[in-house]
């Protein structure tokens, strides 16, 4: 590890991020006629029904097919990629592969596994929703799964990628208390440290690698519900790079193509611990 970068005054100025908008804020400025409006982020009107509360939607028969077909493409290609939490954690929600997983269910088992529950959103919501709902150990997630021209890339986000990519990793407990660390973080950020916490999301949440027995393993949401990404981040196109927060907030990163750097963390009590120190060097936690 890089302890003195770790250790060095918290200056942090990126000459490669001079952009101070959030996502959101970008996003609601590019809003035209060539943005899939799907990747608009919406304001939620009222409180999201939250665990038992969430019915179960008349899913098409094509809709659960997709969804079939989705997770049986990625079980070919996870075991012995991704890390051992990730798989465990799939086996804890009992995730199924003939139907869309009941939102509720996944709630219930979740929180017997971290105290997590699960609300239902209708899409990309306002950070400040999101970050909200996290603080509070909530996961906002989608409930209808994407069209059938869309199995290897979605610009939106989907059920997919909500269940089979983010809710396993949170019956992890350091990475469960890491998520909500995030949101209760995040809804103190203000200014150019705003990006530098997306691009710590970006690259734990949704891109992270695990060294595990001496191999890197999967563990990022983006990767692990994403047929090419489970291949490529192994390979040797990529960067990799040891997790070390000041490093990682100043490194920039793919939206829209295949990861060129990802960082390998060596523990989640380590991504725990390192966003902690991160977080309280600029005045977002106490
Ligand atoms: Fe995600």
């Amino acid at each position: 590890m890089t302890d003195d970068v770790a250790n060095a005054p918290a200056t942090d100025d990126s000459p490669t991020q001079e952009d101070d908008r959030s996502a959101f804020e970008k996003a609601q400025d590019e809003a035209g006629e060539d943005v899939d409006p799907r990747t608009i982020p919406q304001t939620l009107e009222e409180d999201p029904p939250i665990g038992d509360e969430i019915p179960y939607p008349e899913y098409s028969d094509e809709d659960n097919e997709t969804w079939r077909i989705l997770v049986e493409r990625q079980m070919e290609q996870l075991p012995g990629r991704a890390c051992t939490a990730y798989m465990k954690g799939q086996e804890t929600l009992q995730i199924e592969s003939d139907r869309i997983p009941s939102l509720a269910n996944l709630s219930e088992r979740l929180n017997e596994a971290t105290g997590w529950t699960v609300a239902n959103v209708p899409g990309l919501i306002h950070e400040k929703d999101f970050f909200e709902l996290l603080s509070e150990r909530i996961f906002p997630s989608t409930n209808y799964v994407r069209g059938r021209e869309e199995l290897d890339y979605t610009p939106a986000p989907d059920c997919f990628h909500d269940i089979f990519g983010h809710m396993p990793m949170l019956t992890q407990p350091a990475f469960a208390d890491f998520y909500q660390l995030f949101g209760q973080a995040a809804l103190n950020g203000e200014g150019s440290v705003r990006p530098k916490l997306e691009a710590f999301h970006w690259f734990t949440v949704e891109f992270g690698l695990l060294m595990e027995d001496g191999d890197e393993r999967l563990f990022g949401a983006g990767i692990v519900s994403s047929n090419e990404e489970v291949t490529h981040a192994l390979g040797d196109d990529v960067e990799k790079i040891p997790f070390d927060p000041q490093t990682l907030v100043n490194t920039d990163y793919e939206v829209y193509n295949l990861q060129n750097k990802l960082f390998v963390m060596d523990s989640f009590e380590q991504l725990l611990d390192g966003f902690k120190s991160w977080t309280r060097r600029h005045g977002l936690l106490e």
